[in-house]
């Protein structure tokens, strides 16, 4: 399975347990520290990887060492950066994320390069050649958004490329009319319960979703934490709970699901088998610290969801 993940591709510095920032020139000693790829389209990347796709990563990094170590991070585990869009004298997206004793994670963000995207950056040729195209985050993404997302979306799909996205920011209402050309090319929208509320300005999730549909998006994935999610299509509504597992950092979590799921489309699963997959992968990831932890390749993400019946959360 081929898929083109475009857009946010972020360094992430993570810390646990942090139940608080220490006063003034405080100090306290961590139990552990990571770096690691993330993103939504970045985070998505690396699972969907490790995984099995073979994946192209498409977005924008500066030409500091923090992007040459999201390069290297992303070619560790085995992403293609050679399509990554190099911007010199800006910096690249970064993420600190200080992790709470009960695994929430507070998000300190410098977006640096995030909105230098062009459509000059899209390989169309990659696009057709692809299974899926993943567009991560296109609320960070700029003008790349409302100028040159839609008609990318609309030639994968005029060339039998599926198409997804996710959502990085808990965005605001205006956000649904530059989204809303997008959506029309859309078949798999995979944003959690608080960013569909927030776009659409609908409190009950369904009939958010069905603000997304109506915009032309196929299904609606909403996933809700330690819930699990709600996938929403015009056959109606099903819910899958998530599983219940020791949490350590949910960080990824999200992005950990769409490439479950992702996997589980490719491998042409029925949708509540593809977010079955999804839900396997975002436990193992909630078991670890940082966005890469816990999955390692896909049979043992299989025989996680098989040996464990979600509904136990
Ligand atoms: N505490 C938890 N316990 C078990 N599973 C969880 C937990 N939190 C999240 N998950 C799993 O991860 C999926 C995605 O989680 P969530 O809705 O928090 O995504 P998100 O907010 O987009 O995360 P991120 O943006 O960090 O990737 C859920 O549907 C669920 O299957
Ligand atoms: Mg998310």
């Amino acid at each position: 399975m081929k898929v083109v993940c475009l857009g946010a591709h972020i360094l992430d510095v993570l810390g646990r347990p942090v139940p608080d920032i220490p006063p003034g020139q405080g100090r306290r000693t961590l139990e552990e520290i990571r770096i690691t790829a993330a993103g939504t389209a970045g985070g998505t990347a690396v699972d969907l990887a490790k995984l099995g796709a073979e994946v192209v990563s498409i977005g924008p990094v500066g030409d500091d060492a923090t992007g040459r170590l999201l390069l290297d991070l992303l070619d560790s585990h085995g992403v293609d950066v050679r399509h990554m869009a190099r911007r010199p004298g800006l910096a690249t997206p970064a993420t600190m994320l200080p992790i709470r004793p009960n695994g929430e994670r507070p998000a300190l963000h410098a977006p640096g390069s995030m909105g230098t995207l062009t459509a000059a950056d899209v390989d169309l040729g990659l696009v057709a050649d692809a299974d899926v195209l993943h567009v991560g985050g296109p609320d960070v993404l700029g003008d790349f958004t409302r100028d040159a997302l839609p008609d990318i979306l609309r030639f994968a799909a005029e060339h039998g490329t599926a198409t997804s996205m996710d959502l990085l920011s808990v965005g605001r209402r205006e956000l649904a009319d530059v989204l809303a050309p997008a959506w029309e090319h859309t078949g798999f929208l995979l944003p959690n319960d608080d960013q569909i509320r927030a776009v659409t300005g609908r409190d009950d999730l369904v009939e958010a979703a069905g603000v997304a549909r109506a915009c032309g998006v196929g299904t609606v994935v909403v996933t809700t934490g330690a819930q699990g999610c709600l996938i929403v299509t015009g056959d109606g509504v099903e819910r899958l709970p998530a599983f219940d597992v020791p949490v350590v950092d949910t960080t990824g979590c999200g992005d950990a699901f769409t490439a479950g799921f992702l996997v589980g489309f490719g491998a042409r699963r029925s949708l509540p088998d593809a977010a079955l997959l999804g839900t396997a992968a975002a436990a193992l990831v909630a078991q670890g610290l940082g966005s890469d932890a816990g999955i390692v390749d896909l049979p043992s993400t299989l025989a996680f969801g098989d040996r464990r019946s979600p509904g136990v959360a």
